[in-house]
Parts: C-alpha cells; sequence; structure tokens
C-alpha cells in the first residue's frame, strides 16, 4: 500500500485529517505526516489520536515554527488546511457584533494567516493542496489589486491566482471559469447543513475533480436519537431575578404542569429509560400535585420544586446512563426555567422568530410574551431542531450560542458529543480540554466525512498521475 504524506497546517481538533485517514482506495491511503496547530486542547487532541511526534504546536507566524515544519516536511505529497474564518465568517461577530467589534476584526492579524499557508506551500511544493474555508470568505474583497479594473477583487480568486502563479493548476473539470467549489456538508451524507468553500490544486496541470455529494441526506434522527437521555440541571440562584420570570409567576401552574409532562412523555419516547424516567416523573408529579394551586410565594414554591427536581436527576444518576467513554461529553449544560419552558412550549424544527410571528402556524402568544431579548434586534435566538432534517450549521461557539442548538424533544441544547456525531467525527472520537474548548474544536472542523470526499478526489488525481506517466513511459519505448 502506497502511503501519501499529508501536512495538516491549522488542524484544530483533526477534522479534516480524520477524514483523509478514513478515505479508502485499493492501492493508496494517507498519512498525515504532521499536523500543526497553536491550540493546547486541539493538540492534545490531535496528539491521541495521530501520535505525538506528528503535531507540532506553535504559532504558524514564528519563524523556529516554520522552520520546523520545513526540516520536517520537506518530501510531502499534500497539503491541506483551512486558517481561522473569525473574519469571514457568516455566523458570530463578523455578521452580528457591535460596530466597534466589526472594526476591530478587520485588523485581526487572523485575516493574514492565509498568506503564511501559502508561503509553506511555496518552499514544500507539495503535489497537492486542499485550501479549506467558510462560506463568507466569498463576499471578503481587497481593493487596487488591478490598476486597469477599479473594481475590488474576491480574496478567493485572489488565492487561486496566487496558487497559479507558483505553478499550480486550480482549474476543475468540465469548467472552463471555476476554480473553486462551494461544497453542502449535507449532500454528502453528513447530518449537518454546512457549506465550505474548498481549493484543490495541483503541480501537473491536470483538471481538478468536482466533489459530488453521496446523494443520501442523513438527519438529526440518524445521528443522535439513540443517544441516552440527558436531563439539565436548572438554575435556582436568583430566580426571582430572572427576566420575564413574572410571566411565569402568572402561568405558575400551567408551566409547571408542562414541565412535569415533559418528562411524562420522554419516559414514552425512550424505552430504553422508561424505568428511571417515570421514576422521576412519578416524583415530580406528586410534588406537583402538592404546590400547584399554592397562590403566594410562588417563586419561592418553584425554586423549591426545582432544587428537588435538580437532587432527583442526581440521585437516579440518569446523565451517568450510557457507554463511560460517552458519559464526560454528553452532558447538558445548565439552563434557566424560562429557557426550559421556551424549549419545551416551542415546537420541535420552529424557532423564536415564528413563535412570535403572529402570522405563522406556530404563533405561541405566551412564548411571545415570555421571550426576554429585544425583539426589534434578533427574533432568532430560539432555535428548536427538527429530528427529520440535518441540523443547522455547528457552530464553534456553541456553549454561549447554544439556544439554536435545542434538542429536538430534550428541555436542553446539544451536548458536545451531540455536536460531535453531527459533524460526523466517529463515535469512539475524543475531545480535550473543557466544555468550551470541546464545542470550538468540534465547531471548527471539517466534517470528517466531507473531508475525505475531498481526499478522494485527490486518488483520482493521483491516479490520473499515474496513468498519464505510465503512458508516456509505453510510447518512449515504443
Ligand atoms: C478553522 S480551524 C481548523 C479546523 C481543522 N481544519 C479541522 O478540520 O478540525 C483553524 C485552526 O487554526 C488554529 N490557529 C489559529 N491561529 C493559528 C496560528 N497562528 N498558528 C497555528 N494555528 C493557528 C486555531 O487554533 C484553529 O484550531
Amino acid at each position: 500500500m502506497r502511503k501519501l504524506k499529508v501536512l495538516d497546517l491549522f488542524a484544530g481538533g483533526g477534522g479534516f485529517s480524520t477524514g483523509f485517514l478514513q478515505a479508502k482506495n485499493r492501492n493508496i491511503q494517507f498519512d498525515i505526516h504532521r499536523a500543526l496547530e497553536i491550540d493546547d486542547s486541539a493538540c492534545d487532541t490531535l496528539r491521541n489520536h495521530i501520535g505525538s511526534d506528528k503535531v507540532i504546536q506553535g504559532d504558524i507566524t514564528d519563524e523556529a515554527i516554520k522552520s520546523e515544519v520545513i526540516r520536517t516536511c520537506k518530501n510531502v505529497d499534500v497539503i491541506i488546511g483551512g486558517p481561522p474564518c473569525q473574519t469571514f465568517s457568516l455566523a458570530g461577530p463578523a455578521r452580528s457584533g457591535t460596530k466597534e467589534m466589526r472594526e476591530k476584526l478587520k485588523d485581526d492579524p487572523r485575516n493574514t494567516l492565509y498568506k503564511h499557508f501559502f508561503e509553506l506551500v511555496k518552499i514544500v511544493r507539495p503535489s497537492y493542496v486542499v485550501f479549506e474555508n467558510v462560506e463568507g470568505m466569498l463576499s471578503k474583497k481587497v481593493d487596487g489589486y488591478n490598476q486597469l479594473n477599479k473594481n475590488q477583487t474576491q480574496v478567493i480568486e485572489l488565492i487561486c491566482d496566487e496558487l497559479e502563479s507558483i505553478g499550480y493548476t486550480t482549474r476543475i473539470e468540465e469548467s472552463i471559469t471555476d476554480r473553486f467549489q462551494v461544497l453542502n456538508a449535507a449532500d454528502f451524507a453528513v447530518p449537518q447543513y454546512r457549506k465550505r468553500i474548498i481549493i484543490i490544486a495541483n503541480r501537473f496541470g491536470m483538471d481538478n475533480p468536482k466533489i459530488i455529494g453521496a446523494g443520501t441526506l442523513n438527519n438529526v434522527r440518524d445521528a443522535i436519537s439513540s443517544l441516552p437521555v440527558r436531563l439539565p440541571k436548572i438554575s435556582t440562584a436568583k430566580l426571582e431575578n430572572l427576566k420575564n420570570i413574572e410571566v411565569i409567576s402568572r402561568n405558575y401552574k400551567m408551566c409547571l404542569k408542562v414541565f412535569v409532562e415533559n418528562i411524562g412523555d420522554l419516559a414514552f419516547k425512550y424505552p430504553k429509560e422508561k424505568d428511571v424516567l417515570n421514576t422521576l416523573h412519578s416524583s415530580l408529579k406528586e410534588e406537583y400535585e402538592r404546590i400547584k394551586d399554592r397562590k403566594t410565594y410562588k417563586i419561592h414554591n418553584l425554586k423549591k420544586f426545582l432544587d428537588y427536581y435538580n437532587d432527583l436527576v442526581k440521585k437516579l444518576e440518569i446523565n451517568q446512563i450510557g457507554n463511560p467513554s460517552i458519559v464526560k461529553s454528553h452532558q447538558s449544560r445548565e439552563h434557566n426555567f424560562r429557557d426550559i419552558i421556551i424549549f419545551i412550549l416551542t415546537k420541535e424544527g420552529s424557532n423564536s422568530a415564528r413563535f412570535m410571528n403572529p402570522l405563522s402556524e406556530d404563533y405561541n402568544d405566551f412564548l411571545d410574551e415570555l421571550y426576554p431579548y429585544a425583539k426589534n434586534k434578533h427574533k432568532d435566538t430560539y432555535v428548536k431542531h427538527s429530528w427529520s432534517r440535518p441540523s443547522n450549521t455547528i457552530l464553534a461557539h456553541m456553549e454561549k450560542d447554544g439556544l439554536k442548538f435545542i434538542h429536538p424533544d430534550q428541555p436542553r441544547t446539544f451536548t458536545p458529543y451531540e455536536a460531535q456525531l453531527l459533524q460526523s467525527f466517529p463515535k469512539d472520537y475524543i475531545f480535550c480540554g473543557g466544555r468550551n474548548a470541546q464545542y470550538r474544536q468540534i465547531g471548527n472542523a471539517v466534517p470528517p466525512i466531507l473531508g475525505k470526499a475531498i481526499a478522494e478526489g485527490i486518488f483520482k488525481l493521483e491516479v490520473e498521475k499515474s496513468q498519464t506517466k505510465n503512458l508516456l513511459k509505453t510510447n518512449c519505448v515504443s
């Protein structure tokens, strides 16, 4: 078996590398020769998966680090990588931040990190290059590049020009003009809508392959429905100061009922955990019956009820169910009771923009009143996923933006392990670091299944190259 050596730059937690390692061909496979990454937790993850000796931890702009890459990667066949995308991203502060934040991002040194990627390509001169980035990069333009043409030029076109100028072909088969491709992970059976741009380049003047999806659509159900139930801890500190708690207080009995019934529904939906969920449900129901008609001290009663719920969930060890290797990363974050009620009452596959729109069939006047954020700014804060569709794009800052990733029927947001499966990482892949670090590595990654399809495109090029070489040999001999 011939091995093509890969250098993964900006390797993160290893999504792209994992895809390359999964790619199959009868005669060739990929070997991750080196992976360069700056982040501590991501490097620990990489060390676990590809081996410590293959990870170069450091800053790509640092000359000593660059020298180490050049010294150790002279013979690599492929360079892959996706420089950080903060300023190009369609999500996060680049789009939704304040004007001040957006101005600051303009001067962010991460804007020019891709130049270091190409500097290394120029020196190492691998046979193939794969550059990956977020779709938002398409809108990134620069002035004054072309003196004749006063219009701005797309950065992505400049990158293709740069590759061409150092001897690489970026042209794509069956097209005269296309040099980059926009791929949606969902078209490759990843259970997630995630658009990424890629440039494939080779040093042999060949047309690069079009990367085409498998044609099967996987959804959230395919990815996460068999996981054990997780129930969040509900915060009770300063409950009286929670925004719009008075709306809950006015609807005290209904909110408690909705919450208790939801646990009963879960016992039905998750037969493997039926017994433990039924035990929880009957204890909560009993308590509900005892306190539901109290007219005074409602917040005080609610707090005691939630403390009781938190204790029961802990005592019954509901959140410890399942394979020990996934228990650590399959844990819900804590939520407040207002959000829990919003999670439960939002219809599966719907969101706050719809439940606040009187013209929508998902309109809910109670939720409209309970919504705690400025309605004139963001209406799409809460998004409850549907079982039957791929998920929305998994983000790197999901710990903060979790409300956009509400589970289809459990009252909580996606756990890191669910995000990992929605990104098509293998079930036994382990991410190092705390919750934030895990979400960041997962949300930043190229979904391995998409990476694998791209890697198989490189196989095609390699086969074509060998065939052309053989043909030339035969012609010379004859
Ligand atoms: C978009 S992520 C790459 C994800 C990766 N391709 C994957 O599939 O998992 C970009 C990575 O670049 C790393 N990074 C940022 N600045 C860097 C620098 N100056 N030198 C090296 N790595 C850097 C970040 O820590 C982040 O993990």
